[in-house]
């Protein structure tokens, strides 16, 4: 084949095809085709060698031109091509976190909450701040000191048999334990009051408790409590049983009946069990009271003298009450949950009911 007359003609065809390209693999075949070893363009170029030198050199100048052409057109074609692919593959890949899709393929997005326990955390307190309470908190891993001794239960005593836990540091430096209940936060408050001259004290303190309790209906090994704690001149047990009636009535509502029964707490003296009735049975009788009709949910008394002189509070000019009630406790009878254990499973079927 020789060396066509309108190579101009020849790079026109080649550019139409390759501006038709319109894929990857479109242009490969292209580029083979204007460029390739079967193109005409190389076919021109094997007729240059049936020409005169002069037209041969003319020829090859303007072949090498036109080559030099399509194969820069290929390039570019290629380079916007690839451009054109990565652009759909973005925009099919391309996720409209504002787009709502509704009906079977994506349900509306629900709005979480807070759990049962905290909601009625928060509710306890609110009761106890509109009696003029303050709110405090103390740590979660106690000395032996705060959990046990400044609360008149010196080492083996019985009484810490009832509240027996996870002991951390075992004798050395001081032995630690993780809370049994929130009446170390009474210490606490008391002995930053007799350094700041923060007497007198009218606080609840709520926060999590660790026992050695084997889980059932009424019994978590982790829980909450929330302790009360006034300590002010001429404090009887008349405030603390008038104190804890109040909040039965503002947190479980007029129909709900309390009673305190004689107890013993080492720190208070005397003490009592506060009591209501159960909300599940009514008073019946049912699995989560045990038959009695009854559910406690916490103790109280006056605060025991040697707790005073633990803390350095002097007990002739100074008495005082403390409660702790249960926050699990009270969630469970506000909503008549039959077994507390529910609290802790994250099953949503029971948690998104609150
Ligand atoms: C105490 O913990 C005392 N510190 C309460 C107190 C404070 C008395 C101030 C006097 C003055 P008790 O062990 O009875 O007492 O626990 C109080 C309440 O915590 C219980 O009535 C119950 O509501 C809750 N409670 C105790 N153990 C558990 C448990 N394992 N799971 C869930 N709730 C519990």
């Amino acid at each position: 084949m020789g060396v066509p007359d309108d190579i101009d003609a020849l790079v026109d065809e080649a550019r139409a095809a390759i501006a038709a390209a319109r894929s990857t693999e479109d242009i490969r075949n292209v580029a083979a085709l204007v460029s390739g070893k079967k193109s005409p363009l190389a076919a021109a170029s094997r007729g240059l060698g049936g020409l005169e030198p002069d037209a041969r050199k003319e020829a090859g100048r303007r072949l090498h031109e036109a080559r030099t052409t399509i194969e820069d057109l290929v390039e570019r074609r290629r380079t916007d091509i690839k451009f054109e692919e990565l652009s759909r593959q973005m925009e099919d890949s391309r996720v409209d976190l504002t787009e709502f899709i509704g009906g079977s393929i994506a349900a509306p997005a629900t709005r979480g909450h807070l759990h049962l326990v905290t909601q009625t955390r928060d509710a306890l307190e609110d009761v106890f701040v509109g009696m003029g309470f303050e709110v405090a908190e103390g740590p979660e891993i106690e000395t032996d000191w705060f959990n046990f001794g400044a609360l008149n239960i010196p080492p083996a005593h019985p009484a810490r048999g009832m509240w027996d836990t996870f002991y951390l540091n075992l004798g050395a430096p001081e032995t630690t334990v993780l809370r049994t209940h929130t009446s170390p936060v009474q210490v606490h408050l008391m002995e930053e009051a007799v350094v700041d001259g923060g007497l007198p004290i009218h606080a609840v303190m709520p926060g999590r408790c660790y026992r050695r309790d084997t889980p059932d209906a009424r019994h978590l090994p982790v829980f909450h409590q929330i302790e009360g704690l006034v300590v002010d001149k001429g404090i009887t047990f008349a405030d603390l049983a008038g104190t804890i009636e109040v909040f039965t009535t503002a947190y479980f509502g007029p129909d709900i009946h309390s009673r305190l029964r004689p107890a013993y707490f080492p720190f208070t003296e005397p003490s009592a069990e506060y009591e209501i009735t159960c909300t599940i049975c009514h008073g019946e009788g049912c699995r989560t009271c045990s038959q009695t009709g009854w559910i406690e949910l916490g103790g109280c008394g006056m605060v025991d003298p040697a707790v005073f002189d633990a803390v350095g509070i002097d007990p002739d000019q100074w008495t005082g009450f403390a409660f702790g009630f249960g926050i699990d406790r009270c969630a469970q009878m506000r909503h008549q949950i039959a077994d507390m254990r529910a609290l802790t499973e994250n099953d949503f079927r029971f948690l998104r009911q609150f």
